[in-house]
């Protein structure tokens, strides 16, 4: 069995811990779509956010670093659980125009749950009263992922995936 968490301090490194590891494994994930996608302003969209990504995994060793603790991911099921979706639906999906709105709903999904688990972390570590090092790396990858999702939702009405809605819809 792990080991028990009992203090507000244990709790955050692990959830350090799990978000080092989703943004490890998001680095991978967002190239994946940023290749698979077929409408360029998604793919551009995954592929700078993917850039993006490898700093936030540096800005978590920043935050380990300054904690003094060693950077280490811990697994996280909620990540896990999304791939495994996303990889079953392209199993069974043909159509480039609906893994296009696959891709889109996944990323907004994980932007969403990222920015959760962000919020989470900043509202531990203010109680922890830990310092400036520690919590602004924090804030700075909370800012990016509002921004990325913010993109993405603008993509959803944008006239860029018009053509492609209008091809999904069935025609009145
Ligand atoms: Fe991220």
């Amino acid at each position: 069995m792990a080991t028990k968490i009992t203090d507000l301090e244990t709790l955050f490194i692990h959830k350090l811990a799990q978000q080092y590891y989703v943004e490890q494994e998001l680095v991978g994930t967002l190239d994946e779509m940023a290749i698979n996608a077929t409408n360029d302003r998604l793919s551009d969209s995954f592929a700078t956010h993917r850039n993006e990504t490898r700093t936030q995994v540096e800005r978590i060793e920043d935050v380990f670093a300054g904690l003094d603790r060693p950077a280490e991911p811990a697994d996280d099921p909620v990540l896990d659980a999304l791939e495994q979706e996303r990889h079953s639906l392209e199993d069974r999906i043909e159509d480039d125009d609906l893994l296009n709105m696959v891709y889109l709903n996944a990323g907004l999904m994980t932007e969403r749950i990222e920015m959760t688990a962000y919020e989470g972390l900043s509202t531990m570590g203010e109680r922890l009263e830990y310092p400036d090092d520690v919590i602004a790396p924090l804030e700075s990858n909370y800012d990016e992922e509002k921004s990325a999702y913010r993109e993405l939702n603008t993509m959803q009405s944008a006239s860029e995936l018009k053509a492609l809605w209008d091809r999904l819809s069935p025609s009145s």
